[in-house]
């Protein structure tokens, strides 16, 4: 059995069958020529199959141990096609502290539209999750680690827990990737993403997909994914595997770089708290040691001072640029109760723990010594 960064390279369907191209070539056709009324090939139309999105689409099933994968226009477009398996009046249970546009998905779109109910509650919790089930409870939306306190889920314990009681479950695999945890292969139905962080990694694509090791899923989404179209662009799926090819090299330095930065910020005088699970004094360092490769890119800090502190902080930074996003070769930092988590409001933030002096480091491939001279400079106040 290949190994990871072989996989990486050398599986999934990306034969170019007319020219032998090392690598697919982008095909921008929307419609495939038929032999006859009778014969269908394997492409009629490009929303239903496309061979540069399918070349990406096979790659992502193989690295996260999934037999389909379909990769849509944006991370929040493949929560959404997950979402449509529901029927309606839905109740779902999510991890407490979900990504801010998964958080709107559910309470400003799927509650109006479709009368979904959503409890978030600390996953972890399974007699808490247990009171919480009822008899139209369909789907526990796990995400770990979360953004931006990268709080994580024991993912093999509520997966046997919602299998027990006939409920599906969707993990939210951004910030970890197949690199780091394949929820799959731990027990999960549905693995969710958005590529435009550490799968596409260049921070140059906007993109997601949904995963799945199961035939009737994987049917029931197909049908879904042609039906609503949210699906991404052959130019899109080409930079997605294009940066897919290298998730193995990046991975590895990035979250070597970023447990470098948390050993360097725990204790720092001007921290107040660290959140990376990474860290053996990190609460939940057990559960990172047992699911995850490693403690992840991402590392969160709350600083010891105020918004002006803040303030400087980021006009200090060099090398970290305030960016909205995280995942890319670049190092960003990003303010998340004005970016990342605006679509909150300030209690709802603070009652999850995102205060004003929260910052989110996602950690690039620089050398480590200049990411680490860039922060204590400006760390230092
Ligand atoms: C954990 C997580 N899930 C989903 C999304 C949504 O992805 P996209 O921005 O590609 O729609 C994001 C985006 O930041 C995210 O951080």
């Amino acid at each position: 059995m290949a190994k990871f960064s072989t996989i990486l390279i050398h599986e999934g369907k990306q034969l170019d069958k007319a020219n032998n191209a090392i690598f697919p070539t982008i095909t921008t056709a929307s419609s495939f020529i038929q032999q006859n009324v009778d014969i269908n090939g394997e492409y009629s139309y490009s929303r239903i199959k496309n061979p540069t999105r399918y070349a990406y689409e096979t790659l992502l099933a193989d690295i996260e141990k999934g037999i389909y994968a379909t990769a849509t226009a944006s991370g929040v477009a493949a929560t959404l096609l997950v979402l449509n398996l529901l029927p309606k009046n839905s109740h779902i249970i999510a991890m407490r502290g979900v990504y801010g546009g998964t958080y709107r998905i559910f309470e400003k779109l799927i509650k109006e539209t479709s009368g979904h109910k959503v409890d978030y509650i600390d996953l972890n919790n399974l007699q808490l999750v247990k009171e919480h089930l009822h008899n139209n409870t369909r789907l526990i939306w796990i995400e770990s680690p979360t953004n931006p306190l990268l709080e994580l889920v024991d993912i093999g314990k509520i997966c046997q827990l919602a299998k027990e009681n006939n409920i599906l479950t969707c993990v939210d695999n951004t910030f970890a990737t197949a690199w780091n945890q394949k929820p799959l292969v731990l027990g999960a139905d549905i693995v969710m993403l958005s590529s435009s962080k550490y799968i596409g990694g260049h921070s140059d694509l906007i993109g997601g997909a949904v995963i799945t090791n199961q035939s009737t899923i994987a049917d029931k989404i197909d049908v879904l994914k042609t039906t609503i179209g949210a699906i991404a662009s052959p130019f899109d799926a080409y930079l997605a595997l294009r940066g897919l090819k290298t998730l193995d090299l990046r991975m590895t330095r990035q979250c070597a770089n970023a447990l470098a930065i948390a050993e360097f910020l725990n204790n720092h005088r001007n921290i107040k708290n660290i959140y990376y699970p990474g860290l053996p004094d990190n609460p939940q360092y057990s559960i990172c040691q047992t699911q995850m490769k490693t403690g992840g890119a991402v590392v969160t800090i709350n600083i010891n001072g105020n918004r002006e502190n803040v303030k400087n902080i980021i006009d200090k930074l060099q090398y970290f640029v305030l960016a909205e996003s995280l995942g890319g070769v670049e190092s960003m930092v990003n303010h998340s109760a004005t970016m990342s988590h605006s679509a909150m409001t300030e209690e709802e933030r603070v009652k999850m723990g995102i205060y004003d002096t929260t910052l989110r480091l996602s950690v690039g491939i620089e050398d480590i010594d200049d990411l680490l001279n860039d922060l204590e400079q400006a760390l230092n106040f």
